[in-house]
């Protein structure tokens, strides 16, 4: 008798028989082993065709139950979380709204139900609305095909008693460039999953991103992970997914394997030419399209091209929004140097991975420039018409804490420092040697202010009606153009007295926005700086005046004052310094 079977991860895997019996059986599917929750299908095939005439009568019966006018009233009260884009801005609508992600992801080896203790003080005390949390192949897929759902079950649960959102991060093929995330099973048989090799034709510490057996792995596993999203998370607590982690490869510019070599030398494909639009002439091989850069583009549309291939399988399952993170290049780098992680989504490939990538929704930056001038430039490339901004990781030493403001001037759509845990792990440099309340307070302040007000400020932002400043060393002033109105922002300058030569902060920490909620009426806030405002046409002779400016809280998304600022609160402009404040204005010229 001829074997039937499937083609599986690990090659063609016979059916099972029971025991004796002559009948086939499908194979095992996915199993996912949940807290209390063991779900396996074993379907006997002839079982199956007889059982065939009542399944599909039952289908139908589904079928009608999905299109019911109340299951479709529920599914349009219940959106799934999604970006929206709409006169080039951007939004992640929540339940149907524009929401701001406060995020704080913890570190690396912090996702484990023991650790979880130590993740959630720091998050609250943070005051975020999203924990972004590592989801592990090695532990999700600890046997072939056997999935253990078990700790995203708890993160389930714990994110909603802490009434949190969830990212997850997936750390399938590629972590940080590497593939240490992958199973035992797999990390035991390098010559079925293997690594790439260099120009010297030794393996290098990166994944092949032509591997079709480690492609199919990592499509099974995250198809897994997105299936039992769809069924435990009829809440949405997870807003977004994560696909890889830092995909690419550090210390060698692409894979120089005989399977890449040879798509090397073959023509570039069509597709990505019209995507790019680029005039060559069809047939050039990489070499003779891209120069140079061959080596490097190369590697992005592979390492893309293989996410794709993951991402569109779990969204087909579960459509939640999806993201790649990347770490960055120097963002004035203009030459050739290859000293940094390629095949990533950095700035000079963003084309390649939009072209190859569109089950991507967006390409984010991980930000560790503690410069301002770096720091605002990723900003400016990440910030495009064809991608949402989203800032998923970040330093969380102080310096960094006033780039939130920056980010909230480029429109994003959240917003993330990283290690936030009190496991104790310091990740110095980049990071503190210790994280503590001291250290977090900077980027406390900022989430206390604005997460009673995240949904006003993601609506603002998703209406092109937000500007922001942050302090640069050395320049104490800024300036924010409402049309008819200036606003001056100044650093440094105290709380009283004339403003005319700022000095600046000792550190450059100041920060401000400004939204623009009706004729001359702005939602203003900020910390260490003062805010003023000044008619545009100054020369026509007319003052400013402060009609009215109130200090609120935001209940339920609703503005409530709770005093007038007069006096001293305004005779100096409007003058904010550690306290989360926010002010409404009302402005009138004499
Ligand atoms: C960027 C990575 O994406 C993170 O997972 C982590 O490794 C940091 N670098 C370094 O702490």
């Amino acid at each position: 008798m001829q074997n039937s079977g499937y083609e599986g991860p690990e090659g063609f895997v016979e059916f099972e028989r029971r025991g004796g019996e002559k009948e086939d059986v499908a194979p095992v599917g996915p199993r996912c082993y949940g807290t209390g929750v063991y779900c396996s299908f074993r379907r006997g095939y002839s079982f199956l065709m007889q059982k065939l005439r009542t399944i599909f009568s039952q289908y139908i019966f589904v079928l009608l139950l999905l299109c019911s006018p109340a299951t479709l009233r529920a599914q349009a009260a219940n959106p799934l979380p999604h970006i929206v884009q709409k006169d080039g801005h951007y939004a992640l609508f929540v339940d149907g709204a524009p929401y701001l992600i406060l995020g704080a992801q913890a570190n690396n080896s912090s996702g484990w139900p023991s650790m979880l203790p130590k993740v959630w003080p720091a998050v609250e005390y943070l005051h975020a609305n999203t924990l972004e949390i590592p989801v592990y192949w090695e532990q999700f897929e600890p046997e072939p095909w056997h999935f253990d759902c078990s700790i995203v079950d708890t993160l389930l649960a714990q994110a909603r008693q802490h009434q949190m959102h969830l990212i997850l991060l997936w750390f399938g093929t590629w972590k940080n460039g590497s593939s240490h995330y992958m199973p035992l099973w797999m990390k035991r048989s390098p010559e079925k999953y293997p690594r790439m090799i260099g120009p010297d034709g030794r393996a290098v510490d990166s994944p092949s991103p032509f591997s079709e057996t480690t492609l199919r792995a990592d499509i099974n596993a995250f198809s897994a992970l997105m299936r039992h999203l769809k069924s435990a998370d009829p809440e949405h607590t997870v807003l977004m997914v994560q696909v890889e982690n830092e995909p690419g490869t550090w210390g060698c510019v692409r894979d120089y394997s005989p399977a890449a070599q040879r798509v090397f030398e073959s023509p570039v494909p069509t597709q990505l030419l019209t995507a790019l639009r680029m005039s060559a002439t069809p047939g050039g091989t990489w070499h003779q399209v891209f120069g140079e850069e061959a080596d490097v583009f190369f590697h992005a549309w592979a390492v893309a091209r293989y996410i794709e291939q993951v991402a569109a399988a779990g969204k087909a399952i579960y459509p939640l929004p999806l993201y790649v993170n990347a770490a960055l290049r120097n963002p004035f780098e203009t030459g050739h140097e290859h000293n940094y992680e390629t095949g990533g989504a950095t700035d000079n490939v963003i084309p390649v991975w939009k072209a190859t990538a569109p089950s991507i929704d967006l390409l984010a930056p991980d930000i560790y420039m503690e410069g301002s001038d770096e720091y605002l430039k990723v900003l400016d490339l990440y910030h495009r018409p064809d991608n949402a901004l989203f800032v998923p990781e970040t330093g969380h030493t102080p310096a960094y804490s006033r780039y939130f403001f920056a980010a909230l001037g480029h429109q994003t759509i959240g917003f993330s420092p990283f290690g936030i845990d009190y496991t104790k792990y310091a990740n110095d440099p980049i990071g503190a040697t210790e994280l503590n309340e001291k250290l977090l307070e900077p980027f406390a302040i900022n989430y206390k202010l604005v997460a009673p007000m995240q949904r006003e400020i993601a609506r603002l932002n998703f209406e092109g009606k937000l500007q922001a400043v942050v302090e640069k060393q050395g320049i104490p002033e800024d300036s924010l153009d409402f049309g008819p109105w200036q606003v001056k922002v100044s650093y440094g300058l105290g709380q009283f007295g004339p403003g005319n030569h700022p000095p600046g902060n000792p550190q450059p920490i100041g920060r401000a926005f400004v939204a623009e909620l009706g004729p001359n009426a702005f939602l203003v806030s900020g910390f260490f700086c003062r805010v003023d405002f000044q008619p545009s046409d100054g020369a026509s002779g007319k003052q400013r005046e402060y009609l009215r400016v109130e200090e609120g809280t935001y209940e339920n998304g609703k503005f409530r004052a709770i005093r007038i600022w007069n006096g001293d609160q305004t005779d100096w402009g409007l003058n904010f310094a550690s306290v989360p404040q926010v002010v409404r204005v009302s402005l009138e010229t004499y």
